[in-house]
Formats: structure tokens, C-alpha cells, sequence
């Protein structure tokens, strides 16, 4: 279970667990419990008991490790089977620092299931169970609680009552419940709260948009929710503690100019799978602490020169997996602190000759599954791999996809007398895209009256079924084409009365 990692580590901190360095002779022993077939327990590192029982365990274990001579256990970490409702006072008198306790069942935690513990609990995990929300009221008698991980239940709102008196929580997990509610206040009297886990429920950016500042909160997980459409300025509330946020595995469609202005001081954004195809010029302008940010699995197409400024510290880009065409000096010369950059699976053909010209600091590049059009272009570009000090792997992730001659040819292994230009000028006439529709597409007409433009495209037979997402408009920039604009656009053949002409 991942939260026992997180649990474990925090362990390591406590002191009040006495080590056999403080203690002199002191050894630690495995409480011994095992009733079988009622219940079973284990100990896989000091002070750690994991017991695996029936409905009539809790006593047993609680009897055991109340008696005097009990050696001290830290962690007690229980799987009852049929149990669907925590009754107590359960382990009254016991003293622990954390306690979880997963059925697959729970459903309901009585009013005094905590009621008079031996010591202040500190980290209560409650995962893998059927709760349907917050068991707040038996909360009560653990105020000073440190963790709570109330992760796989089927908890569907969080309000302001959720967490109440529980002022000394750091960390929060509910992650994997159906929540698509959040009261704004709910996490505002939480001054210690550190770490927030929403990863996998059901919220949208419109909950999350009104969500009070949380001045204190350093990390938040929303990957696999429902957040659908673009990261603008007040898309998330102040945060000015906020180092790192997750955003993967959503809906998200773009980042406007001057997204996210109240997490000032972020240094991890993540945002894979998502489906952003542009990124505003000075979308990061509020984010210039950043060092790490994954954009890997969008749709990104261009970059403009502008859309990565002010990302001065970052360090880390992740860009691969989506459907970059080139990779020029004005993705790259924002970007002073760059170590990694990942580019591998984009469409990128073109590398401009001053690409990679500053960039000194550069650890990491990797660039496969590009279809690389290694012509005479190529020349600088091919140099710098060379020179650099990039891993052999990373050298060799530069392959070609053109000409034919040079097909599946590491770059580094050709030599640059043949990397030449002007042999196969056919080739370079339509881009791959375009001549895989050759025969199902072709451009009908054109008008220009100096404002708008009209394309009328014929569509054969062949081409049908199709649909579109969207018009993205190039500007030819020397090497590149650089996306100047993209407009949502659906279409789909099966609904047009005359789906040939389009
Ligand atoms: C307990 O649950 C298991 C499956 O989890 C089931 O096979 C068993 O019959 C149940 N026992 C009782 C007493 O309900
Ligand atoms: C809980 O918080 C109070 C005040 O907010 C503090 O005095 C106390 O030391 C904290 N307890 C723990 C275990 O951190
Ligand atoms: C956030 O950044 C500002 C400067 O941008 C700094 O003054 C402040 O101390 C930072 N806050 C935290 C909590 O790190
Ligand atoms: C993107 O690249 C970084 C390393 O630069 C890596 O840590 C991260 O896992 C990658 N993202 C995905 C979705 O693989
Ligand atoms: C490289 O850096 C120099 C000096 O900072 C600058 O003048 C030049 O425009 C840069 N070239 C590219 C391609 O970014
Ligand atoms: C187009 O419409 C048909 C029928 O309504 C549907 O089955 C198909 O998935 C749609 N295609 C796309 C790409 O949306």
C-alpha cells in the first residue's frame, strides 16, 4: 500500500520511539498475537504490528498490547474481513502513533470507535473502505492528528465541517473517492495542512476556482478528476506556499496568458495527459519559479517564442508525445537553466541550425520517434550532438525519417558531407500528414477578400468517414511554422447532409 511508504518515512522522524542505540541493551520484540483462525499477527520491522483478523480481533489485539509488559508498538496496521462498522471504545487504553484499519467493507465508524487511546493518535488511515463521507463526530477524540488517509472509500462532498477541530492535520489523502464537491472554506482553519491528495475523484475547475487562498498548503494531487478547459489567472486561488501541483490525466485544453498568478512560488507543475494544444504567449509570466514541468501527452503542436518566457529556473521540460514540428532557437532560448528536455514521440522533421546553440547546460536530450528530415539542415545540428555532453543513448535517439537513403540512420553516424540538400526536392513538396490524404483531399477553392479566407476542400469517397477538431493557423517563420492561432471546430461526416464537399 503506497501510504505506508509515506507513513514509514515521516516514522523515521519521531522520537519517541525508543531505538536499541538509546536504550543500551534494550531489543525490541514482535507482540505475539495469533489466535487462529480469528487472528493473526506480524511484525516486518520494529514497532510495526500488521494483524489480519475477523470481527472478534479488535479485543484480542487491544487486550494484548494494553497489558504492561506489552513491548511499545508504533504502527498498528489491521485488515479485518466482515467488519462493516467500527465499533468502540476500540483500543482503549492502547498507546499508538498510528492506526489503520482497512475491512474493504467499512461503511460507518461509531461516535466513540476512539475514545480514550492510551496517547494522542497522530496519523489515522482509514483506506479501502466504503465511506461516504468524513466519520467527523469519532474525529473528535483525535485532535491532535497529524495524518489522515481516508483514500478508496466513496466519499462524494467535503465541506466545511469534514475536518473540523482536526486544526494539527498536515496531510490529507482522499484520493480515489467519488468527491465532486468542495465547500470553499472546507481546508481554511487547517493552518498546518501541507499536503493535499484529491487525485482521482470527480472535481471540476469550477470547485476548484472558488476554493479559498491557502496561505500554508505546499502540495496538491488533482490528476485524474474531471478539470475541463483552460488554466487561466484565477483558475486556482492563492497559494503562496504552493511548491507542487498535479494536474495530469484531466481535460485540461490550454494556458492563457498569465495562468495560475496566485501560486507565485510553484517549482512543479505537471501536467501530462491532458488535452492542451496551445500555450498563450507569456502563459508563465506569474510561474517563474519553476523548475519542473511536464507537459508530455498533449496536443501541443507549436511553441511560439514567447509561450515558455520566464521560465528562467526550469530545469526539467518534459514535451514528449505530442505533436511538435520543429524545434527551433525560440522554443529553447527562454529556457537559461535547462537540463533535461524530453521531445521524444513529437512530429518533429526540422531542427533549425541555432537550435541548441546556447544551450550549455544541457544533461539530457532525448528525441525519438521524431521523423527527422536529415538533409543538409541538419548540419549544425548534427555538430552540437556530436560535441556534446549528452549519453550515448540520448546521442543515438536521433534518427532519420528522410531521405529514403538515410532511413533509420542515426544521426551521429552520418557523416556531414551527407546530409545535403536538393536531391529530393519531391519529397519536401507536401508534409507526411498531407500526402497520406493525397488522394482523399484536395483544396477546391480559395478566396481572400483581404479579411477573411474561404477554403473549400473536396473530399472523395475514400476520405469518408472523417471529422474534425480544430483550425490551427501557421506562420511561416524562416525554418518553422509557428501556431498562430487554433479554433475549436467540430465536424463529423456521418452528420453532414453532403459530406463531400466541405
Ligand atoms: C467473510 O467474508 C468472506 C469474504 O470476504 C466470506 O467468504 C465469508 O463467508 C465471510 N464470513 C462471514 C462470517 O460472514
Ligand atoms: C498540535 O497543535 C498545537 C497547537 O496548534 C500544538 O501546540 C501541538 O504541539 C500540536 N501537536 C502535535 C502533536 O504536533
Ligand atoms: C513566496 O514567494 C515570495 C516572493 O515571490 C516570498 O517573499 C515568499 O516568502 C514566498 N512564500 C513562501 C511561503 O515560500
Ligand atoms: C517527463 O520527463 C520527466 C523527466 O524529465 C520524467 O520524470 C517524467 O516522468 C516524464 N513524464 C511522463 C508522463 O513520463
Ligand atoms: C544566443 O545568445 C546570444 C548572447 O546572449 C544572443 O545574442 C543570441 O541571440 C542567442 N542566440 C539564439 C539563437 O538564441
Ligand atoms: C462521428 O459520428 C459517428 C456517428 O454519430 C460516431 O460513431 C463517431 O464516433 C463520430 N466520430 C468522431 C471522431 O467523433
Amino acid at each position: 500500500m503506497v501510504w505506508f511508504l509515506v507513513f514509514l518515512v515521516w516514522w523515521c522522524g519521531a522520537s519517541a520511539i525508543p531505538s536499541p542505540a538509546a536504550g543500551g541493551s534494550y531489543i525490541w520484540k514482535c507482540p505475539k498475537i495469533l489466535q487462529q483462525p480469528v487472528v493473526e499477527c506480524t511484525c516486518d520491522m520494529p514497532h510495526t504490528l500488521r494483524c489480519i483478523g475477523d470481527r472478534s480481533s479488535m479485543p484480542i489485539i487491544s487486550r494484548t498490547l494494553r497489558s504492561p509488559n506489552s513491548p511499545s508498538v508504533s504502527l498498528l496496521d489491521c485488515t479485518v474481513q466482515n467488519v462493516s462498522i467500527i465499533t468502540g471504545p476500540l483500543l482503549e487504553g492502547v498507546s499508538l502513533h498510528g492506526l489503520v484499519i482497512s475491512s474493504g467493507e467499512i461503511r460507518e465508524v461509531s461516535q466513540a470507535a476512539f475514545k480514550g487511546l492510551g496517547s494522542p493518535l497522530q496519523a489515522l488511515g482509514l483506506p479501502n473502505n466504503k465511506l461516504t463521507s468524513v466519520p467527523i463526530i469519532a474525529l473528535r477524540f483525535l485532535p491532535e492528528l497529524d495524518r489522515l488517509d481516508l483514500s478508496s472509500n466513496k466519499l462524494k462532498n467535503l465541506d466545511i465541517n469534514s475536518f473540523k477541530g482536526l486544526k494539527n492535520l498536515s496531510f490529507i489523502d482522499v484520493s480515489n473517492n467519488i468527491i465532486s464537491r468542495i465547500a470553499p472554506y472546507t481546508f481554511t482553519k487547517l493552518q498546518n495542512l501541507k499536503m493535499l491528495r484529491l487525485r482521482g475523484n470527480k472535481l471540476k475547475l469550477s470547485v476548484i476556482m472558488k476554493l479559498n487562498p491557502m496561505s500554508y498548503i505546499e502540495e496538491i494531487d488533482l490528476s485524474e478528476n474531471l478539470l475541463v478547459g483552460p488554466l487561466e489567472p484565477k483558475t486556482f486561488p492563492r497559494m503562496d506556499s504552493l511548491r507542487d501541483l498535479q494536474l495530469s490525466h484531466n481535460l485540461i485544453s490550454s494556458i492563457k496568458l498569465g495562468a495560475l498568478e496566485g501560486l507565485t512560488n510553484l517549482t512543479a507543475l505537471s501536467l501530462h495527459h491532458n488535452q492542451i494544444d496551445v500555450i498563450e504567449d507569456h502563459a508563465f509570466i506569474h510561474l517563474a519559479m519553476l523548475l519542473v514541468l511536464d507537459l508530455s501527452h498533449n496536443r501541443i503542436v507549436a511553441v511560439s517564442g514567447a509561450s515558455l518566457a520566464h521560465l528562467n529556473k526550469l530545469t526539467d521540460l518534459n514535451l514528449s508525445n505530442n505533436y511538435l514540428r520543429a524545434l527551433t532557437a525560440d522554443l529553447i532560448s527562454p529556457l537559461k537553466s535547462l537540463n533535461i528536455l524530453k521531445l521524444n514521440d513529437n512530429d518533429i522533421s526540422i531542427i533549425a541550425s541555432d537550435a541548441l546553440r546556447n544551450i550549455t547546460i544541457i544533461k539530457q536530450l532525448s528525441l525519438s520517434d521524431n521523423p527527422l528530415n536529415c538533409d543538409c539542415s541538419l548540419q549544425d545540428f548534427s555538430n552540437w550532438l556530436n560535441n556534446s555532453p549528452l549519453s550515448k543513448k540520448d546521442k543515438e535517439s536521433a534518427v532519420c525519417a528522410t531521405p529514403p537513403s538515410l532511413e533509420n540512420g542515426l544521426l551521429i553516424e552520418i557523416a556531414s558531407e551527407n546530409l545535403i540538400c536538393g536531391e529530393d526536392e519531391q519529397e519536401n513538396e507536401a508534409p507526411p500528414m498531407m500526402s497520406a490524404l493525397k488522394n482523399k483531399i484536395s483544396l477546391k477553392e480559395f478566396k481572400y477578400d483581404g479579411d477573411t479566407v474561404v477554403l473549400i476542400w473536396k473530399i472523395e469517397e475514400e476520405g469518408i468517414p472523417y471529422s474534425c477538431d480544430a483550425i490551427y493557423v501557421y506562420e511561416e517563420q524562416f525554418l518553422s511554422e509557428v501556431l498562430v492561432e487554433s479554433t475549436p471546430l467540430k465536424c463529423n461526416s456521418s452528420s453532414l447532409e453532403r459530406p463531400y464537399v466541405s
